[in-house]
């Protein structure tokens, strides 16, 4: 019938079109994807902005079928895609074609009259969809297909990894694992554009763009959701002033600096997102940090984010990662396959403190792979080489230059295979002269530090800031440790060999096992049982904890 036409073909559709997506799936896994088919990071952001502005999200009951809601949003117009999950009840993303079919969908709904309770009738785009009659619908078998939004849990990844053929494939299935999906990033884009809504109340040329993990490719499943609220388009700003007598020039409040107004302007969209945004709770307003930020829970979505104001520069170094991640396949699965391992072994932590960051690691992997003597990836000073006309930029004073088209940075001749760089990450780290040198991506050489912080690590875009400041020394060794440990443990055979049955953990699975950071155990105890004895047990008291929840 009409309604199966229109929105099961139009699903199918919208992936093929997609050409990106259709070749990821025929491509060897160890390929890369030829480097002039990627979009542009800019036009990509675009692209799903404006994908979410046409987006509505729909909090549905468990008993409704695909089917029927379908047939019944269509009356708005076209659904060009959608897909539900789970998030505290099953919730739906719609995209429709049109803009104007999500004005006709908000027409037609009603502010719902709750009694002895009284609701802030602010319009957003985040529905319920209600049962007029139960009874009618309680025949219907569910068929409504949720969508993963969290990763697996570590014993399920080891068990997979362990089944793989070789340690390259190791790194590529964690990547294929843990990756952000498609309509992880759909709801990220989304719930950036429901935010715009409450900030475009008081800024009505507002864009609030996702950042960070949620569009530099090494994003994981079920991370943090990092925005920030972009003033800078709002018109009027750069006007030339017109040749004739008179101009004019709005009457503006005055602040002290830009990190006052920052703080003010957040302090104010704080407080409406924690009043009027409907399914964001648990609001703080953190507006002394370096970096001011509001942080809440965005329940319908499960994320947790993170709204901060005039931060450009966060933006250039989330698509300078994003242009890294996409110039090799490896880097992806080297950079996931390292962010694993330091947070199973606690050197990576969601809460903030004096360990590295999953930024801090992202850059050191870059840095590596810029060192390899035939370098997997080029210094930040080559990409700005390659820049155009159209790249130049400078943010608060710092340049932030670099090409942004893929196709003129030359794809890399170095073809090390994963297993050999993450060997060599392992020992590469586990003997840099931290005391010493810093690590410069701009670079791609040591540098003399510049101070007696423990780690060093220049921001690539405001060289006079250590992006690792925080991290003492403790944490550092705990790092260089396990590098030792993990270098050593890879360098065993056993750990080399896949196990016929898949239930043994080798190779990378083996570098996850929990107890490899165990304190007090060192190396040269570790050598005293072969390693295959000891990861067989590890993997013995890992089922064992399965079977009792532990995991
Ligand atoms: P997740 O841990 O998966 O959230 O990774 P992430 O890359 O999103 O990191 P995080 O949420 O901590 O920070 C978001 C973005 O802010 C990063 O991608 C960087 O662009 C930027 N950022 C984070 N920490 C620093 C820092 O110490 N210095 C600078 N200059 N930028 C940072
Ligand atoms: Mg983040």
């Amino acid at each position: 019938n009409s309604i199966e036409r229109l929105n099961f073909t139009s699903w199918r559709q919208t992936s093929s079109s997609n050409v990106a997506v259709k070749k990821e799936t025929t491509r060897r896994k160890d390929e890369a994807e030829p480097v002039d088919e990627r979009k542009s990071f800019y036009m990509l952001q675009e692209e799903r902005q404006e994908q979410a502005e046409r987006s509505v999200l729909i909090s549905c009951s468990h008993k409704i079928t695909e089917k029927r809601f379908l047939n019944y949003l269509s009356r708005h117009g076209d659904i060009n895609t959608f897909f539900f999950y789970e998030s505290f009840g099953v919730y739906a993303v719609v995209e429709f074609s049109k803009k104007e079919s999500v004005a006709s969908l908000q027409d037609g709904a009603s502010i719902p009259s709750i009694e002895h309770e009284a609701t802030v009738p602010f319009k957003s785009r985040l529905l319920s969809l209600k049962l007029n009659n139960p009874v009618d619908q309680s025949g219907s078998q569910p068929s409504v297909q949720c969508l993963p939004q969290s990763p697996v849990p570590i014993s399920e990844l080891i068990q997979k990894l362990s089944k793989a053929d070789s340690i390259d494939q190791q790194l590529y299935t964690l990547t294929d694992t843990y990756e952000l999906t498609e309509e992880s990033i759909r709801l990220r884009f989304l719930v950036c554009s429901l935010l715009k809504d409450i900030a475009a109340a008081y800024f009505p040329e507002c864009t609030v763009r996702p950042f960070g993990s949620t569009v530099n490719q090494f994003g994981k499943l079920g991370c943090d959701l990092d925005m920030f609220l972009d003033l800078d388009a709002i018109s009027g700003r750069n006007l030339k002033k017109t040749a004739g007598a008179f101009s004019l020039e709005y009457q503006m409040k005055r602040v002290s600096s830009e990190r006052a107004a920052t703080q003010s302007i957040l302090s104010v969209i704080g407080k409406c997102i924690e009043q009027f945004g409907p399914g964001c709770v648990g609001v703080q307003k953190i507006l002394n940090a370096r970096c001011p930020l509001v942080r809440f829970a965005h329940q319908p979505s499960g994320f947790q984010c993170d709204l901060t104001a005039n931060n450009r520069i966060a933006l250039k170094s989330s698509e300078l990662l994003y242009l890294y991640g996409s110039l090799d396949r490896r880097v992806r699965a080297l950079v996931f396959s390292v962010r694993c391992w330091a947070r199973v072994h606690g050197i990576t932590s969601s809460i903030p403190g004096a360990w590295l960051t999953n930024f801090s690691l992202t850059v050191m992997v870059l840095f590596f792979l810029q060192k390899r003597n035939s370098p997997v990836i080029p210094t930040l000073d080559r990409l700005k080489e390659l820049a155009g006309p159209m790249d130049k930029v400078t943010i608060e004073g710092n340049d932030c230059t670099f090409v942004s088209n893929l196709s003129k940075i030359n794809v890399p001749e170095n073809t090390e295979t994963l297993e050999h760089l993450l060997q060599e990450f392992f020992e590469f780290y586990a003997n840099f002269a931290f005391g010493r040198l810093s690590i410069n991506i701009r670079k791609g050489k040591e540098q003399n530090k510049p101070d007696a912080s423990p780690l060093h690590i220049q921001n690539p875009f405001e060289p006079s800031l250590n992006v690792s400041k925080n991290v003492n020394q403790t944490q550092l060794e705990r790092f260089v440790e396990l590098a030792k440990e993990s270098s050593w443990i890879l360098a065993q055979g056993e750990s080399r060999s896949p196990s016929r049955t898949g239930d043994q953990a080798w190779g990378l699975a083996a570098l996850l096992l929990p107890s490899v950071s165990q304190p007090g155990k060192s190396r040269k105890r570790r050598k005293r049982e072969p390693a295959s004895e000891r990861i067989k047990s590890l993997l013995e008291s890992l089922k064992t904890n399965k079977l009792h929840g532990k995991t």
